[in-house]
């Protein structure tokens, strides 16, 4: 499969060396390894996506528990607690138990991915991601053959999350995918933003990425994944089945039932931002059409 998505540095990347050669990119001896420059000179903008601004990215966040305001994450997310921290994977599993955040940094290889990604309340950016492939961390619990969905579960603490006093959503937030979108080397676990430690509003330590689905789906803070044989609840489709589905992919030629999904505004390009064309799987059909093969995508899913 091309990797077109892996390893791309943009030229602020590159001027903001210092940030990028933090302690994991050199333990995972990817991009540190190799040599910014030479990375940098060979792949830099393969796929021409300019990256949304640090600021953009870290100050206009969905993030409920913290409050339903765009800026809200920003300001009260550094209540929570996130060292140290540990991930309870279970289910049908062969090594099920509880997970430290810092072991299972020391096993994964942290790549750069430059994904774009698209809220389903239409607008969207671009994200300078570092992670690891959700299917190595999947590999490390030794999936069992009855598994067909993975459950992902956000912390659920009253005394550092604001927002879980407001009914919103039955918390914890819960999300899922199906099996063979766990294990597509397209979705990460995203640990940091630019080279830096991914901001409690974005989701630290680790949060889900799945570019080609709208980013309800990908879920903040986990502490919990779950192997099951049963699609599971997750929660916005728990909140309002009728607007948000499991699936919940991608897809322009299909409307939300309040607003239209065909094109979206562009973070970080001003007052009047830039409006563009949405694409089918967020411009990922070419590495993800197949998995629906059979699937009425007109349908809402
Ligand atoms: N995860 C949790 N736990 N709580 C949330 O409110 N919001 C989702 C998703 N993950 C959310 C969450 C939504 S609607 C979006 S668009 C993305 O996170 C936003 O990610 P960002 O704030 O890093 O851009």
């Amino acid at each position: 499969m091309a990797n077109r998505w892996k390893n791309t540095l943009t030229d602020r990347d590159v001027t903001d060396e210092s940030a990028y050669l933090n302690r994991r990119q050199i333990l995972a001896g990817t991009a540190a390894g190799l040599g910014l420059a030479g990375i940098a000179a060979t792949q830099a903008h393969a796929e021409d996506l300019e990256a949304t601004a640090w600021e953009d990215i870290t100050s206009y966040c969905n993030y409920y528990e913290f409050g339903t305001r765009k800026d809200d994450p920003s300001k009260y997310a550094h209540m929570l607690t996130t060292k140290p921290w540990t991930v309870k994977i279970d289910g049908l599993v062969d090594n099920s138990g509880d997970y430290a955040f810092d072991d299972i940094m020391a096993k994964m290889t942290v790549e750069e991915r430059i994904y774009r990604f698209r809220c389903v309340e239409a607008w969207s950016m671009v994200v300078p991601w570092n992670g690891f492939e959700l299917a190595d961390l999947l590999d490390l619990a030794g999936v069992q053959s009855e598994a067909k969905y993975v459950a992902f579960e956000t912390a659920y603490r009253p005394d550092e999350m604001p927002g879980v006093r407001y009914p919103v959503i039955d918390w914890p937030y819960v999300e899922g995918l199906r099996m063979d979108e766990a294990m597509h080397p397209l979705t990460i676990m995203a640990t940091g933003i630019y080279g830096k430690d991914i901001p409690n509003q974005n989701g630290a330590p680790l949060r889900l990425v799945v570019p080609w689905k709208y980013g309800f789906k990908s879920i903040k803070s986990v502490v919990r994944i779950t192997l099951t044989d049963k699609e599971p609840p997750t929660a916005w489709n728990k909140a309002n089945a009728r607007e948000y589905g499991f699936y919940s992919n991608v897809n322009p030629t299909v409307d939300h039932p309040r607003w239209s999904q065909a094109s979206e505004r562009v973070l970080g390009t001003g007052l009047f931002a830039r409006r563009q064309d949405t694409l089918m799987f967020n411009g990922y059909a070419d590495e993800v059409a197949s998995l629906y093969d059979g699937m009425d995508l007109t349908k809402f899913y």
